[in-house]
């Protein structure tokens, strides 16, 4: 432990006489982090683009006439997205946060999705701090990885990936519940 002290009181040092040699930036240092934690979450987001209260909206999408493979999501389609992150599978479960973000279908030939979406939390230990995640992710495999590439707040400098499974899909009435299992190394 007093090791580590020494380290970070010379790391520090050092970046307070570093000078600095341009106006933008100050000058790159050796990283050394001896603070990183890793930390599990479990839970479930609701997913629904149809019906009353939709969670996720189409936006825009390519004019195209020729056929294509995934109607209900053409190659192209872009949504915008308020998915409620809650401890449970039912829909009725504890609401713990929001997904909120983007995805684009984004292939032509299986049905796959990228999403750029900032999974915010607003209750417990990681309330007000999210996760970002930017992945592809092919929704038609009924278990898939997702990269973890950021965060805010107690997630700051996160780096991970989470395990989406499909847990059911009724359009009609829940929408898709996805269970997500993140594993995520930060500050
Ligand atoms: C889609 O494209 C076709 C042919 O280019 C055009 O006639 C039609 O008006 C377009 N529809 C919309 C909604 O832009
Ligand atoms: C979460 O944090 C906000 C802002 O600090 C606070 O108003 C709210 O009561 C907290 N919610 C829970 C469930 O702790
Ligand atoms: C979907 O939900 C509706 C309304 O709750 C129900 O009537 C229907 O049977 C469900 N469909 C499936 C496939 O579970």
């Amino acid at each position: 432990m007093e090791e580590n002290k020494i380290l970070w009181l010379a790391l520090t040092l050092y970046m307070i006489a570093a000078p600095v040699y341009c106006r933008y930036h100050s000058q790159s240092v050796p990283y050394v982090s001896l603070r990183k934690k890793v930390s599990k979450l479990h839970f479930f987001f609701h997913d629904r683009i149809s019906g009353k209260n939709p969670t996720s909206v189409l936006i825009a999408r390519p004019n195209i006439t020729k056929e294509d493979k995934s109607p209900a999501l053409p190659f192209g389609s872009l949504f915008a997205v308020y998915d409620p992150l809650t401890v449970g599978p039912e829909p009725t479960s504890e609401v713990i946060g929001h997904a909120e973000g983007l995805y684009v279908s984004s292939s032509q030939d299986v049905l796959t999705l990228v999403t750029y979406l900032d999974f915010g939390f607003t209750s417990g230990r990681f309330n007000g701090s999210s996760l970002s995640l930017f992945s592809r992710n092919a929704v038609t495999e009924k278990e898939r990885e997702v990269a973890v590439v950021g965060g805010r707040g107690k997630f700051r400098m996160a780096t991970g990936f989470a395990r989406l499974k499909t847990r059911f899909t009724n359009e009609t009435a829940s929408g898709t519940v996805v269970e997500c299992r993140a594993t995520v190394v930060h500050h």
